[in-house]
């Protein structure tokens, strides 16, 4: 099997491990402060994204990566829409949630942390292109493609939102996933399936790339651990 189709399968595990999380899979469950609560401390988790993107830009080599990240970046502050940052906040509001609210609460320190580890893991060494591709492309386009998935359909379910009515979560469900067969464009994801498959070309990389892939979903894990029952709320 070449190195690249091995990666892919493990990944694909990963994501169903993620999928049947008993938050992921089952939001219904939730109560609305409980399900409001986890969209409010993951929207921390995406004002991560340019600061952690920002870094992995300057530590790739790979020039398709950087070009890539680069765009990633810009993409997020497009120059005649609302940024993305706006537009999480927009369906936030949407949904009934005071704008008031979404911008005085606080990071739990459980989601303080799962932003600390995702710099922790990404911090830089030599040969930096596996690390920082692969944990910049599962945490912040991979994962985000699944969990919105689930997301939106809670989201229809419980508020009533349609795909129309969303400019953050529908978009970033469908732009982001691996593999969506709902998009006729390549999505973010799948924007490195190219470069991965170059950059992955020995066992010994392989088995590097599994293990940070491994770790950057323990970050995830996590991040939703802390609403199962008993979890932190502060
Ligand atoms: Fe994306």
């Amino acid at each position: 099997m070449k190195f690249i189709e091995e990666l892919n399968n493990h990944e694909n595990q990963l994501i169903e491990k993620l999928r049947s999380h008993p938050i992921l899979s089952g939001l219904d469950r939730l109560t609305n402060q409980e399900f409001e609560h986890l969209l409010l401390q993951r929207r921390f988790f995406s004002l991560n994204f340019t600061p952690v993107m920002e870094h992995v830009l300057v530590g790739l080599e790979n020039q398709e990566a950087k070009k890539i990240i680069g765009w990633l970046i810009r993409e997020e502050y497009p120059h005649y829409a609302p940024s993305h940052r706006e537009d999480i906040v927009s369906d936030l509001m949407k949904i009934g949630i005071p704008k008031n609210k979404i911008l005085t609460t606080k990071p739990t320190n459980r989601t303080q942390e799962t932003i600390n580890k995702t710099l922790k893991l990404l911090e830089y060494e030599e040969n930096f292109d596996i690390k920082g591709t692969i944990v910049a492309r599962f945490i912040f386009e991979v994962c985000p493609g699944e969990e919105y998935e689930l997301i939106v359909k809670e989201l229809e379910r419980r508020y009533g939102m349609k795909r129309e009515d969303s400019v953050f979560y529908w978009p970033h469900f469908k732009h982001d996933k691996k593999q969506n067969q709902a998009t006729d464009q390549l999505s973010h994801s799948d924007k490195f399936s190219e470069i991965l498959s170059k950059i992955i070309d020995s066992e010994n990389k392989l088995l590097r790339a599994k293990q940070i892939l491994d770790s950057a979903y323990e970050i995830k894990l996590c991040f939703y651990n802390q609403f199962l029952e008993g979890g932190s709320y502060v």
